[in-house]
């Protein structure tokens, strides 16, 4: 069975097939440059693009795959959530070709999306297992029953991970989105350079948050000469990723305890993390569990996470009616 993945919820236009909801023939993946100089995504500009390039990318995912519509089985696009007009692009895109074609359409949650990018690299992953989800756009600890089966253990109260790495990227002149640059510089710093505070919330169980981080980076660096900042730019990244890493590692670690899980997942953007990924590989390990993740070019949105979540969600409850519109605040479970 092909499946057609398409994304466009955010600033990435992203076309793919995928066989069998594990086997990747194509995954054309463009980023928009477009948003660099205002400093974050401006939607209007992201709808523009979307137009401009979703035709483009599709027929270059078919030719890379080296088959035509007529090898396709399911259409599958992302619903949300995401920003709305950008959406709409991929997910009208989708419905008309499915309906022109007569193939079944199916809408797909991103986040769903997002975890589904373990299906296509970790064929063994255990049914039941525990996923963090850190993106620009959430932070998530969440029980998999099954696919499709979720429970939410719990969730950011304010910034997202990505958000509150691409805001801390800000503060240090790495440009945006930063949170690659700000992992890649903190690997020259020293991570026990100041000791942010850590959010474990103790009496908040798997709730997370990152602003009070956020502002102690800016009330740090806002204390120091320009000469100050230079010097220790790379000292700050560690130690800004040191205490996320630190939070996000106490919670899912936790987690997996206290439910019995022995595999567990990264999804998202943030998964692509290098100091995230040791220090949670480390202590999964002290306690005989498994950590998975994507490999880097499937932890950014892409529409092979798409088509995969697109294909499982067919295979259990079959097409989604045409007049599925588009959610910007959908939710996973
Ligand atoms: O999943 P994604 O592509 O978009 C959303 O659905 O939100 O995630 C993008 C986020 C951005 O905030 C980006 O800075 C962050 O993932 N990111 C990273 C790394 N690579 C991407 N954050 C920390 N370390 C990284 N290596
Ligand atoms: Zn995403």
């Amino acid at each position: 069975m092909l499946t057609l993945g398409i994304e466009t919820s955010c600033d990435e236009t992203s076309v793919a097939v995928v066989a069998d909801g594990k086997w990747i023939l194509s995954n054309i993946i463009l980023s928009q440059v477009e948003h660099k100089k205002f400093g974050g995504v401006v939607p209007e500009i992201a709808s523009r693009a979307h137009l401009k390039t979703i035709v483009p990318i599709y027929r270059q995912a078919l030719q890379e795959a080296s088959i035509t519509l007529d090898d396709i089985d399911i259409v599958a696009a992302t619903m949300g959530p995401g920003l709305v007009g950008a959406l709409l692009v991929g997910l009208t895109f989708a419905k008309g070709l499915a309906f022109a074609s007569e193939k079944p359409f199916v809408a797909v949650n991103h986040i769903e999306g997002h975890l589904a990018a373990n299906l296509l690299k970790h064929h063994d992953l255990a049914a039941r297992h525990l996923t963090l989800i850190i993106s620009g756009g959430h932070t998530m600890l969440v029980e998999v029953k099954t696919f499709g089966e979720y429970e939410l253990l719990g969730q950011t109260k304010d910034d997202a991970a990505g958000e509150a790495f691409d805001k801390v990227a800000k503060l240090l002149d790495l440009g945006y989105p930063g949170g690659a640059q700000l992992d890649k510089l903190a690997q020259q710093g020293n991570p026990d350079y100041v000791r942010f505070p850590r959010a474990i919330m103790k009496d908040q169980g798997y709730q997370f948050s990152f602003s009070g981080l956020k502002t102690a980076v800016a009330l740090h660096i806002k204390k120091l000469t320009p000469e100050q900042l230079d010097r220790h730019r790379a000292d700050i990244a560690a130690s800004f990723q040191e205490a996320v890493a630190e939070v996000l590692v106490t919670k899912t670690l936790k987690a997996a305890q206290e439910r019995n899980i022995s595999d567990v997942t990264l999804s998202g953007g943030v998964a692509a993390n290098s100091r995230i990924r040791q220090l949670l590989q480390e202590r999964l390990k002290q306690a005989g569990k498994r950590l998975l993740y994507p490999p880097n070019e499937l932890c950014t949105d892409n529409a092979a996470m798409i088509a995969a979540a697109g294909y499982y969600r067919f295979e259990k409850e079959g097409a989604s009616e045409f007049i599925v519109n588009a959610v910007p605040y959908l939710r996973l479970e």
